[in-house]
């Protein structure tokens, strides 16, 4: 099958079971070569092309994909001008060293970063590291340059990364065990998930409530003149798919700018037109709380490794040189595909692409809520939408052992789904946005034959 026919094809799975044969000989080649934290069971795929939204394994499978690489494929696989891009900088040369001498690419697209990034200021400077958690990182590096102090503030429920850093920045420990010893003056306050506020609040008090908390850091943790930056994403990715609603984003920007505290956006996730603008702070902008930094990576390089770290020139220019940059950081093949994928989410207007596909998806999800008792909440922004599951409406008991029954039963019928949350009840939405409204048809279709299924 071409990759052209794959990106129309509908899910279809020819073998008796996933995996095949095929796919089974490579996983046991797998398990004897890599270790065993990377060999997981749940997702028994081997792919062998993708296109759009689709993938072909290795057994001829063909599948439609509701994960995206976790968010690294709004763009969807193979998109041909994408891979023309690549290959014309591959033909040039592969490789500089940023600190050490200047590629193009690597300038152009700070250029185009710094015009569209909605952060505070008017006058922004970009720079580049490789992943989600070194973007994060570098964020955090120039907020303590900036305010020369050194306590960080962070959330319940938080996906930061698995650097040491990072993993002390996480909020679940599963993601850290056995890694300490961790970096001090992390503080953390709970995020509003307003789904689980307090009982009996109205959402005004729970926002109060989550405000109170985090004020409370300043007394027991510590002292707001000591903390140097706030770091927060705006649709928490692993969390459970948790939307800050921006009457809280408001008043932590009031205590960031009362305190000289600086915002931080992790966009790492959410960024890149998942959530229906190019950038998720977009939102916080036009409520007049933009952050100070927007740190962003997954779907910027369309697949390929790069991430971005944006703010006001003054805030940049703090950092000492020599505290930043690295050997691959804004590598050009990176620095290629980054621009190629931002000249089609520009032209194509993928931002409306994610706000039809999360119009359809949130009202089928809010019909299936309707329909079947397990769903406990529907949420998201655009086409980043997370399905809760419960075993009781009243009592929010989560149905773990559900929601790994049906991302089984989605991925027997050629659906790839999975989940996130605390408890792992929830299932994230994150397919590429160049599905088509037939695929996403026969998505929704599996996906409610995986609830009939896992239920009875
Ligand atoms: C919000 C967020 N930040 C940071 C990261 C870490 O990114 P990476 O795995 O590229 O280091 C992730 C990864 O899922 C994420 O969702």
């Amino acid at each position: 099958m071409t990759t052209k026919d794959l990106s129309k094809a509908l899910p279809e799975i020819v073998t008796e079971q996933v995996p095949g044969p095929k796919s089974k000989e490579l996983l046991d080649r797998r398990n004897a070569a890599i270790p065993q934290a990377l060999c997981g069971n749940t997702y028994p795929i081997c792919i062998k092309q993708g296109a759009g939204a689709m993938f072909e394994d290795l057994d001829g499978n063909k599948i439609l994909d509701w994960v995206g690489g976790v968010g690294v494929l709004n763009i969807g696989y193979s998109n041909q001008e994408v891979i023309d891009a690549v290959k014309a900088q591959a033909d040039k040369y592969f490789h500089t060293i940023f600190n050490v001498y200047v590629h193009d690419g690597y300038v152009a697209l700070a250029e185009r970063l710094n015009k569209i990034m909605p952060c505070k200021g008017d006058t922004m400077k970009t720079y580049f590291a490789n992943s989600g958690a070194e973007c994060d990182e570098n964020a955090i590096k120039i907020a303590k340059a900036y305010t020369k102090r050194n306590g960080v503030i962070c959330f319940t429920g938080a996906f930061h990364g698995r650097t040491n850093l990072t993993m002390a920045l996480t909020a679940k420990k599963t993601y850290a065990v056995g890694m300490g010893p961790f970096p001090s003056s992390i503080y953390r306050a709970p995020y509003p998930y307003l789904y689980r506020a307090p009982k009996g609040y109205t959402e005004e008090e729970a926002i109060q409530y989550y405000i109170d908390e985090l004020n409370k850091i300043f007394d027991e943790g510590a002292p707001a003149n000591e903390i140097a930056c706030m770091l927060v994403e705006p649709l928490q990715g692993e969390g459970g798919f948790i939307l800050a609603p921006i009457a809280w984003v408001k008043a932590i920007r009031k205590i960031c700018d009362e305190n000289g505290i600086l915002l931080i956006a992790d966009e790492v996730q959410c960024g890149n037109c998942r959530t229906g603008k190019y950038y998720a702070s977009e939102y916080w902008k036009e409520a007049g709380a933009a952050p100070d930094i927007i740190a962003t990576a997954k779907s910027l390089g369309g697949g390929l490794p790069i991430s971005a770290i944006t703010a006001r020139a003054e805030v940049m220019d703090a950092a000492p040189a020599g505290t930043i940059g690295g050997t691959f950081c804004g590598n050009p093949l990176a620095c290629a595909s980054a621009l190629a994928v931002m000249d089609i989410m520009q032209r194509d207007d993928y931002a409306a692409k994610a706000r039809h596909i999360g119009d359809v998806v949130m009202n089928r999800y809010n019909a299936l809520k309707d329909k079947y008792d397990v769903i406990g909440d529907v949420r998201g922004l655009g086409a980043m939408i997370g399905i809760e599951f419960v075993t009781d409406r009243e009592t929010k008991e989560p149905a773990t052992k559900l929601v790994a029954d049906i991302v089984r039963n989605a991925m027997q019928k050629g659906l790839l789904l999975e989940s996130c949350g605390f408890a792992s009840n929830t299932i994230r939405f994150l397919a590429p946005l160049t599905m088509t409204d037939e695929q996403m048809e026969k998505g929704l279709e599996i996906f409610e034959e995986a609830i009939k299924e896992a239920i009875a």
